[in-house]
């Protein structure tokens, strides 16, 4: 493992040698050990979109692992004046000791990658979100003991969570069911490939898709960057594309619900099951920073 552009680059081996690394440094966390793997590295971390639970837990692992975080606005930077990505690279690459990018196009990424000669990690592209979907799955071995054959259902719009929970959970050994309206449906070549696993169904039926679901998980309706599509999308999504109690009734009585926030009620998920589920949703935000400490040690450790 050299970057991580995407969870479809991991093997199944390299995911969940991230998963155990991800709870052996959160059991050294609660017991108060920070155990200095990253001392004295620099993680840059460039980002052209918002960000709440990406830029604190990106930040505060590094500390918690000796070293440190920059906060990069790309507006702040030349890079936001035209400075091309590949110089970009080149000169970020004699300074610090890794990257973390959130961006719109995933060839960006791709760009650094093949410029720079440091590890390039995503922090959400509108293609994949591959450090969301390692603290999920995170989450959910912990609740459940183990992935392999559980079924996970994603209600919504075909967009980068979608792809990496694909990506992600077939890797683990999952059952992947989605239902998504055909105008937003996820990355055909990404579907393809799952579909060669028999482990996966895509479909516009949310009830469908929710049987006997032992994880049920769903994200906005209009992504970072599709906010002028807002209202198109809700015409389509609106009562159909919702984590709700029929939604919940077709899933296992004990399935899980998460979300990687920010959360909008009444339109994706209803307030009464967030509420319900709350506790797994806050941990699986907790496990932000969890996963991707194991990813900084992985790629940036000596
Ligand atoms: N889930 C997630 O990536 O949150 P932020 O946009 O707040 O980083
Ligand atoms: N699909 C959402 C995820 C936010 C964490 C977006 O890209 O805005």
């Amino acid at each position: 493992m050299k970057h991580l552009l995407t969870l479809a680059d991991l093997s199944k081996d390299e995911l969940y040698e991230l998963l155990d690394l991800a709870d052996a440094l959160k059991k050294e966390v609660k017991k108060g050990i920070y155990t200095k793997y990253l001392r004295n590295k620099a993680l840059g971390m460039i980002f052209t979109k918002s960000s709440t639970r990406t830029r604190v837990s990106f930040e505060v692992g590094m500390q918690q692992l000796g070293g440190k975080a920059l906060y990069l606005n790309a507006n702040d930077m030349q890079l936001g004046r035209g400075e091309p990505i590949k110089d970009t690279a080149r000169v970020l690459s004699r300074y610090v000791d890794g990257i973390m990018i959130r961006t719109y196009k995933q060839s960006d990424l791709e760009e650094l990658a093949e410029y720079g000669s440091i590890p390039i990690i995503n922090g959400l592209t509108d293609y994949v979100h591959p450090c969301q979907v390692l603290a999920d799955l995170q989450t959910i071995r912990e609740y459940k003991g183990s992935l392999e054959g559980l079924k996970l259902c994603y209600i919504g719009a075909g967009n980068n969570m979608a792809n990496s929970y694909i990506n992600g959970g077939i890797l683990a050994g999952m059952q992947v069911a989605l239902a998504c309206p055909k105008e937003y449906l996820p990355d055909t070549q990404i579907c393809a490939k799952a579909a060669t696993t028999g482990r996966f169904t895509l479909t516009q039926d949310p009830l469908a898709a929710a049987k006997d679901a032992d994880v049920v998980v769903t994200d906005v309706w209009a992504s970072m960057g599709e906010e002028g599509e807002a209202e198109k999308r809700r015409q389509i999504f609106e009562g159909v594309y919702q984590i709700n109690d029929a939604v919940m009734a077709q899933a296992k009585k004990d399935a899980m619900v998460l979300h990687c926030l920010p959360a909008h009620r009444e339109e994706e998920i209803t307030a009464k099951v967030f509420e319900e589920h709350a506790n797994e949703i806050f941990d699986e935000a907790e496990n932000r920073l969890h996963a991707q400490k194991a990813v900084l040690v992985k790629l940036l450790g000596d």
